[in-house]
């Protein structure tokens, strides 16, 4: 199987790299799937959006439609028509969202909008129907992981994609978390 991660945190090392910090929730949710899946044999690929250039919908053309519904792809000239291109070529997929204020980051909010608008009209998807498996990784209270993978149930609502696995992470249960996240890469990866 083929597996694209999309992580969308912001974490950095310090203020001048764009290295993704070691230490961050959401990058060690993403190695450890990386690690589980390649263990099965799976073709991993990663993409941390937040290294991307993907704007936010303008929500362009006559009642708020625009070239999105009919041609499936975006006017705005960014990052985003490639990496939704790009999606065509796996077979499941893994979304990890930081938790921010009890809902996904801003960077995963805005890849869904225009991934929304592109595929869930698109009688030819090449996203409906796959596996997917959401984590959301959250500080040390825990608050807002329900809020940010109900948010995940609706996006696969429309998306039609088949929801895997929806996990809570925090700093405090990572651990034992590790292994909900083995079962599930087993269950995406097959
Ligand atoms: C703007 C902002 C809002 C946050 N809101 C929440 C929250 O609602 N609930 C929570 O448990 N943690 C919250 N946190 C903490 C992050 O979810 C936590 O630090 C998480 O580990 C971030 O992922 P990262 O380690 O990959 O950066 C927030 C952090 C930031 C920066």
């Amino acid at each position: 199987m083929k597996v694209l991660i999309l992580s969308f945190s912001q974490n950095q090392v310090n203020e001048d790299s764009f290295v993704p910090n070691k230490i961050g929730l959401t990058f060690s949710c993403v190695e450890e799937c990386e690690q589980e899946l390649k263990k099965l044999g799976n073709m991993v690929e990663h993409i941390c959006i937040n290294k991307k250039n993907v704007q936010k919908c303008l929500a362009c053309g006559k009642r708020g439609w625009g070239i999105c519904l009919e041609e499936h792809k975006c006017i705005l000239e960014d990052d985003f028509n490639t990496i939704y291109g790009y999606m065509s070529n796996f077979d499941a997929y893994i979304f990890i969202s930081p938790v921010y204020f009890w809902e996904m980051s801003e960077s995963a909010k805005t890849f869904f909008d225009r991934l929304k608008r592109c595929d869930v009209f698109h009688k030819d998807s090449k996203i409906r129907g796959k596996k997917i498996v959401c984590i959301a990784c959250a500080g040390g209270s825990g608050s807002g992981t329900e809020e940010t993978l109900h948010s995940f149930d609706i996006l696969n609502h429309f998306l039609k994609t088949e929801m895997a696995g929806r996990i809570p992470v925090t700093k405090a249960n990572f651990e034992e978390q590790k292994e909900v996240i083995k079962k599930f890469m087993l269950e995406v990866g097959k």
